[in-house]
Formats: structure tokens, C-alpha cells, sequence
């Protein structure tokens, strides 16, 4: 590991290891179709969200659930990159994909509820489309502001529960198959989750059920 210690947290209770297990067998089913399925998210408008958000990253720099590595494309150069991620087989995709960039990435596995590094060793921490498969979002984005320095940003792209009541119980219903089926939940409320964290939103960009949100400790 590249200069990391293991991270302040308790181990995580007997379900959320269960679930977080059966969320990890499920990317590692899917990795292999990933970027198929997720083309038309990402032509309506992700792709923007992650250019948009992703460039804003500085210095030492960690992501979360870096998946098949869809935002390396987007860091720039001179960004000190560790990656991490739960599932062995997302992150082999994003090891294949950093080749082809030729981008100085540390890859490495790491559950986001338990990062095995230090308090404040990071100037930023980017998390996109991640926190609806955490299992326990709240202790998640709880790490991010243990990891990251107090002058530093945690920038996350989400999506989260319609706001719409009508939707939202719609998002409550199709989460029971989207979590069984592939992963990701449609109903998390992700501002909600960053501020129980003790992360501060200093700019939030809502469109739709989409997030931007850069927040500090
Ligand atoms: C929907 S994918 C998003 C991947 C990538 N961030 C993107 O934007 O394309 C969710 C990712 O989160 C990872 N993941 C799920 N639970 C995690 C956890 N507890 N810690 C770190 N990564 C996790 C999954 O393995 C998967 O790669």
C-alpha cells in the first residue's frame, strides 16, 4: 500500500458486512457489462457531471468506488491518484482502462466504510455514483471526512430519492429490486447522509435526481 495505515473506524456491524458482501458479488458479476450498461446514463448528462466535478480534484487525491475507472480520464495532471474500490473485478476494468491513459493511479481494494488511511492524508476525495450501493452511507461518508484534510474537498456526484412524493415512493419500490438485482439503490437521501457525516455542503447543484456536491469536514 502506498504509505497508508489502517483507519480509525470500528469494524462494521454483522449486517452490514453481510450486505456489503452480497453489494461486492453483485459489481463483481456486473463489471463485465458495466460500461455497456451504463452508456445512456452517461450520454444524459453523467458524463458532463463527472468532467465537471472530477477536474475540480487537487493534489493528493483519493476516489472512491472508482468502479471501472470511468473518471480517470478526467483528472489532471499532477493529481497524486489513489483509487480504491470493493469489488476485485471493477477495479482489474480500471486498471485496464488507467493502462490505456497512461495516468499514475494507485489502485487499490478498500471499503469506503472502512478506508485503511490516515486522518487528513488526503486534500481531496471524489465519490461518483457510489453512495447508493454503500450499504451504510452515513458511516461511508463519515470516513471521507476522516480522510480528508480540514482545509480539503470531498466533491460526490449522486443520485438520490425524487423529491417528488410520488416518485420518491416509486424510488422506494424499485430500490427493493435494484439493490436485490444489480447494486445500486434509487432512494438514497444523500444530503441528508453527507451533513449526519459532519461534512459541511459548500456548493450543491441539483438537476433532476442528480447531485453535485462539494463539502468539507
Ligand atoms: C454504481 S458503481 C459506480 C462506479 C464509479 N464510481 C462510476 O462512477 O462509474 C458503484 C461502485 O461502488 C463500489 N462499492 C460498493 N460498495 C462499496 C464500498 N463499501 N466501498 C467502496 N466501493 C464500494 C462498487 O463495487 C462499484 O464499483
Amino acid at each position: 500500500m502506498n504509505g497508508v495505515a489502517v483507519g480509525g473506524h470500528a469494524d462494521a456491524s454483522p449486517v452490514v458486512t453481510e450486505r456489503q458482501a452480497a453489494v461486492t458479488r453483485r459489481y463483481d458479476r456486473m463489471a463485465r457489462f458495466y460500461d455497456l450498461m451504463n452508456g445512456p446514463m452517461e450520454r444524459g448528462g453523467v458524463l458532463e457531471r463527472r468532467r465537471r466535478m472530477v477536474g475540480r480534484a487537487d493534489g493528493r487525491t483519493l476516489e472512491v468506488g472508482v468502479g471501472t475507472g470511468r473518471n480517470l480520464p478526467f483528472y489532471a495532471p499532477g493529481v497524486e491518484l489513489v483509487a480504491t474500490d470493493v469489488s476485485a473485478r471493477m477495479l482489474e476494468r480500471a486498471r485496464h482502462r488507467a493502462a490505456g491513459l497512461s495516468i499514475a493511479v494507485t489502485l487499490e481494494l478498500a471499503d469506503a466504510q472502512q478506508l485503511p488511511y490516515r486522518d487528513e492524508s488526503f486534500d481531496t476525495v471524489v465519490a461518483t455514483c457510489v453512495f447508493c450501493s454503500v450499504p451504510d452511507p452515513v458511516r461511508g461518508l463519515s470516513e471521507l471526512r476522516r480522510v480528508v484534510r480540514p482545509e480539503g474537498r470531498v466533491l460526490l456526484v449522486e443520485h438520490v430519492r425524487p423529491t417528488n412524493p410520488v416518485l420518491g415512493a416509486v424510488a422506494d419500490v424499485a430500490s427493493v429490486l435494484t439493490t436485490r438485482l444489480m447494486g445500486p439503490a434509487m432512494n438514497r437521501r444523500t444530503e441528508d447522509n453527507v451533513r449526519a457525516a459532519g461534512l459541511e455542503m459548500l456548493e450543491l447543484r441539483a438537476e433532476g435526481i442528480w447531485r453535485e456536491i462539494v463539502a468539507r469536514p
